[in-house]
């Protein structure tokens, strides 16, 4: 693409897609020059916050406007599939929200008209463009922390409910999509048990394991049922172990040295409550920016220069596999269901 300012549609201006009219207005390179959602009242609040970038109803009309380059795609993810499919006809580049579909076979067919139509199809995996995981990532495979033995990570708060998801497909996406680039492709299994505590026809607690690699394990808890808000991620290697708090938001990451003390004989309660690991902890300096915002230049500069991103294509492919997998898991009260080798394509 030509060096001229890029313009973008956004589609979806409910909680989340006026987060994509903000970055993107601030990006350079780049024109939000129409937003659409369905909500009158929505795209009232969007047009007096940003007055340049033109309101409508039908997402139709974002995708046949000649100045539109590329769309964001921010509603639910029921409408993923066809909203991406209209706009890959129509010729546009297209940043889709995850999860990008709701089903393996509408994902493989998205991912083949992007191929066909040789347009970009990013996906909305934002925690990849978060410095306190890419920092996780290049540890991880620089050895810095050894071989990875097991993740775990948490994800909860009270609410907020959604109504079109349950809490894997809302919460547990993030999960997947940074195991899936931590460990560098998809697990061999997932488990996952879930619970309807909310008394809604929707899984609101669930407890998800997968398996990676030759004999990593990975579990994430996410639930919309917690008194506190926690966004967590733990990473025991061989050498080090390290944990991310997303709630941290200064100092997201601590790097433990490991070394297991030898378990010693003690004659006190002090002693046993003092009795402390070996090694320091390690708080790194990180570029911090937020990452919808790396994510968004990260899309200008795939349209622009080619550079390929970290969520495109089959990976967004490989976090529907997942969550099919985890489903039918949940339908089956925790059975290991294997992912599709072929995923990994
Ligand atoms: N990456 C993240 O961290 C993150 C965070 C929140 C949401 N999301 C994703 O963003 C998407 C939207 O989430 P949300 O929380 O904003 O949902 P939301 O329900 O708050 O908003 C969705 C909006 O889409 C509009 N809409 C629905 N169908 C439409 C159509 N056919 N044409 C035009 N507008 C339509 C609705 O009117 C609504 O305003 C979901 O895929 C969600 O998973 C991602």
């Amino acid at each position: 693409m030509e060096s001229r300012m890029i313009g973008i549609g956004v589609v979806g201006l409910g909680h989340w897609g006026p987060n994509h009219v903000r970055v993107f207005s601030q990006c350079a390179g780049a024109r939000v020059v129409v937003a659409a959602d369905l909500s009158e009242a929505r795209r009232r609040h969007v047009s007096q916050l940003y007055r340049d970038v033109a309101v409508v109803a039908d997402a139709g009309d974002v995708f046949t406007r000649g100045d539109v380059d590329a769309v964001v795609i921010a509603t639910p993810a029921r409408t993923h599939f066809a909203m991406a499919r209209a706009a890959l006809e129509a010729g546009k580049h297209v940043l889709l929200e995850k999860p990008m579909c709701t089903s393996l076979a509408e994902a493989r067919a998205l991912l083949a008209l992007a191929d066909r139509t040789e347009r970009v199809l990013m996906h909305g995996h934002v925690f990849l463009y978060n410095e306190g995981i890419r920092y996780l990532h290049a540890g991880i495979a620089a050895g810095t922390f050894g071989a990875v033995q097991y993740a775990h990570a948490t994800r909860t708060n009270l609410g907020p409910i959604r109504r079109d998801a349950n809490v894997v497909e809302d919460l547990a996406t993030h999960e997947i999509t940074i195991f899936d680039y931590l460990f560098g492709g998809p697990p061999n299994w997932v488990s996952a048990v879930g619970s309807r505590l909310l008394g809604t026809d929707r899984e609101d607690v669930s407890f998800v394991t997968l398996q990676y690699g030759e004999s990593s394990l990975a579990h994430a808890h996410v639930s919309w049922l917690n008194p506190q808000k926690v966004r967590t991620l733990t990473i025991v290697g061989t050498q080090r172990m390290v944990v991310w708090n997303d709630m941290e938001p200064l100092e997201p990451v601590r790097v433990f040295d490991k070394g297991l003390m030898e378990e010693p004989y003690y004659d006190s309660f002090g002693e046993f409550q003092l009795r402390l690991r070996d090694g320091d902890i390690v708080i790194p300096k990180l570029n911090l920016q937020e990452p919808l915002r790396v994510q968004a230049e990260a899309f200008l500069r795939r349209l622009t220069s080619g550079e390929r991103t970290i969520s495109e294509g089959a990976d967004g492919v490989r976090l529907v596999a997942c969550l099919e997998a985890i489903e039918q898991s949940m339908r089956e009260e925790g059975r290991r269901v294997a992912v599709p080798a072929e995923v990994c394509l």
